[in-house]
């Protein structure tokens, strides 16, 4: 195996393990290991009629020191645990997210991909009702799986300013809906608006509130943020997943001295900000040029010059650095995995 790591992009390919457990009879079952990409699974199971589905995504990065880092699993796991409380399924316990992570990712080690080709392996757990329901009602059986698979950036940018369009003929989650948990119904709902925008030449949608319109929600799998002089600003609101990497990022730029606001973002002070970016796992820190609104006919443009501004380039840089070990874990972010 000698793939072209510095220009993987961000899909699917095969490893050598995956572990699974189930949960039967009010208890969660030991881990499994197995070699199957596949699942039998009941064709009356829940997940496929009434969405019962959550899912994770974190990353493992090898540093320059041959170690194999894990960030912040524990963020995924409790998210993991209100995305299956949101949707009435069985959470899976945090020593067993746990086991499964540092599991997959040792009997994968091989497919870690080399410090300093900017790849990672992603460690997607996966959720779902697999007990047989045909009246709507929470499934009695639950199968918990987590697969790795080495990654490259997410947009094709990586970290180059990306531009992006704003949706108002779609919402990706309701008012008082799932938006901020991690199911699979959010990311179908927001499947025609992203194709849209890929058609138009956008890298992704800018998802507005959707019961007003008015105020900045989402970017597409990521969260938004911008810098307006010394501060880093991200929207406030229900029906936004709660980011770790934008967590993350808000813990680093009020301990670079910036003043975090976490606040509604009206569409219109977007002329104010001096840089943008969407933020996530797969997207990292992906910069923003040009945010553009087909509505109204505006173009909001960032990076001028054609750069990522300076303090995202910062944030950028000491994210993943922590990630990859090349800077001190002073947040105790990070596992190594043995
Ligand atoms: N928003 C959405 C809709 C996402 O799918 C993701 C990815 O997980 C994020 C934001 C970023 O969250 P995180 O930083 O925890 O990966
Ligand atoms: C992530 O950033 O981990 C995501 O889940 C984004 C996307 C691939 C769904």
């Amino acid at each position: 195996m000698n793939p072209d790591w510095k220009n993987i992009g961000f899909g699917y390919s095969k490893t050598d393990y995956n572990v699974r457990a189930t949960f039967k009879d009010g208890k969660w079952s030991e881990l499994e290991v197995t070699s199957s990409e596949y699942l039998t699974i009941h064709m009356a199971a829940t997940c496929l009629h009434y969405g019962q589905e959550a899912f994770e995504g974190l990353k493992a990065y090898m540093g320059k020191d041959g170690q194999i880092r894990v960030f912040r699993w524990d963020e995924n796991a409790k998210r993991m645990q209100s995305s299956a409380r949101g949707i009435k399924m069985a959470e899976v316990p945090t020593e067993l997210f746990h086991e499964a992570v540092i599991k997959a990712v040792s009997l994968n080690k091989k497919f870690v991909p080399p410090y300093g080709t900017g790849a990672s392996l992603y460690i997607r757990p996966l959720l779902f009702g697999s007990g047989p329901e045909v009246g709507v009602k929470p499934a009695k059986e639950y199968t918990f799986l987590v697969f790795v698979t080495p990654v490259g950036p997410y947009f094709k940018e990586g970290f180059k300013p990306g531009n992006i369009m704003i949706s108002r003929d779609f919402d990706r989650a309701a008012p008082h809906g799932t938006g901020n948990i991690k199911v699979g119904g959010n990311y179908a709902a927001s499947l025609i608006s992203l194709e849209k925008a890929h058609d138009l030449g956008y890298g992704t949608v800018l998802y507005l509130d959707s019961k007003e319109r008015k105020y900045i929600d989402e970017c597409g799998p990521a969260n938004f943020f911008a810098i307006k002089g010394n501060s880093y600003i991200t929207p406030e609101s229900d029906s936004i997943l709660p980011s770790i990497t934008n967590k993350s990022l808000q813990a680093l730029a009020a301990d670079m001295g910036m003043k975090v606001e976490k606040r509604h973002i009206p569409v219109g002070e977007l002329s104010e900000f001096d840089e943008a970016g969407a933020c996530g796992t797969a997207a990292v820190i992906s910069p923003i040029g040009k945010i553009v609104d087909p509505d109204t006919n505006t173009i909001y443009t960032f990076c001028k010059d054609g750069l990522p501004g300076p303090i995202s380039t910062k944030l950028y840089h000491h994210l993943v650095d922590i990630q990859y070990g090349d800077e001190a874990d002073k947040f105790g972010w990070v596992e190594i995995v043995k």
